[in-house]
């Protein structure tokens, strides 16, 4: 498997695909991969020839710094995962931060029409302007014909393709459904984070939100987020950090349910001192 870590090599070998004709997918990720990463690559791998796959933890999207230094680093193991892929069609970049920001590592700032000041914008400063910066800056650099990111990060997911829109950056960007454990915990790599009593607590997330989504069915949008609230107050382990129910496509709370829009619930969860996200669709 070909491992690029400098901008100009990987560039010189995009050219050489570009000009053999060859459809380039594109999978960003921030490293310590599982098996919902494996699944985006093997999306990829469905519909393009060759696909890159990007490992990098972005220092501009942490207003955490702690959380930035303890977010897990696994190159070696992450290759040897691709390679139970594809040893042939998958291409990794694993650029440093001066690589990819030059002495500058700070973030370019978006107007992302009012999407990034939901949700995870509120409580993660600054977080969108950097996940825009740099999967901007990856969209420039391999130019795929397709890009993969998964439901999980749904308003990620919808920035993304805000940002596409608003650059007029040439790429399909593809939204893939979550990745569960076989006990409903959406995967995501800072679950391998979590301290035993935390990870046998952590599935409780998920149940709710199916609960959510069944009293949804029959009760309003207030009432069902005063349930969820009142179930986490009583747990020992989980902290709720927000649940809410906004509409699929402009992010905005639910005001008055209506037939023709599409909704979703988000919610996000402390497990001592991990942040754990998930969504549901609810119709
Ligand atoms: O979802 C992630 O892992 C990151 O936000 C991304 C898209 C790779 C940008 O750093």
């Amino acid at each position: 498997m070909e491992v690029y870590t400098e901008k100009q090599q990987i560039v010189t070998k995009i050219n050489a695909l570009k000009a053999k004709k060859l459809s380039l997918g594109l999978v960003p990720t921030m490293g310590a991969l599982h098996e919902g990463h494996l699944q985006l690559v093997k999306k990829a791998l469905e519909n393009n020839n060759k696909v890159v796959v990007t490992i990098f933890v972005n220092p501009t999207q942490f207003d955490n710094q702690e959380d930035l230094a303890k977010y897990p680093r696994t190159l070696d193991s992450d290759i040897t995962l691709l390679k139970t892929v594809s040893k042939t069609n998958i291409l990794v970049y694993a650029p440093s931060v001066q690589d990819m920001y030059e002495g500058h590592t700070v973030s370019q700032k978006f107007d992302f029409d009012g999407l990034e000041f939901e949700m995870e914008g509120k409580f993660r400063n600054g977080h969108f302007d950097g996940v825009g910066t740099i999967v901007k800056r990856f969209l420039e650099i391999i130019k795929p014909d397709n890009a993969y990111f998964g439901e999980k990060d749904f308003q990620q997911l919808a920035i993304i393709k805000k940002l596409v829109e608003k650059y007029h950056i040439p790429v399909t960007i593809l939204g893939c459904k979550i990745h569960r454990e076989s006990n409903g915990l959406a995967m995501s790599s800072r679950n391998t984070r979590l301290k035993p009593n935390y990870k046998a607590a952590a599935p409780f997330i998920y149940e709710i939100l199916k609960t959510a989504k069944e009293h949804f069915g029959t009760k309003s949008a207030n009432k069902v987020q005063e349930w969820v609230e009142n179930q986490f107050k009583k747990h020992d382990l989980l902290k709720l950090e927000y649940f809410l129910i906004a509409d699929a496509e402009t992010l905005k709370p639910i005001k008055q349910k209506s037939n023709i829009k599409v909704y979703r619930a988000f919610i996000a969860v402390y497990a001592d001192d991990i942040r754990l996200i998930d969504n549901i669709a609810l119709n």
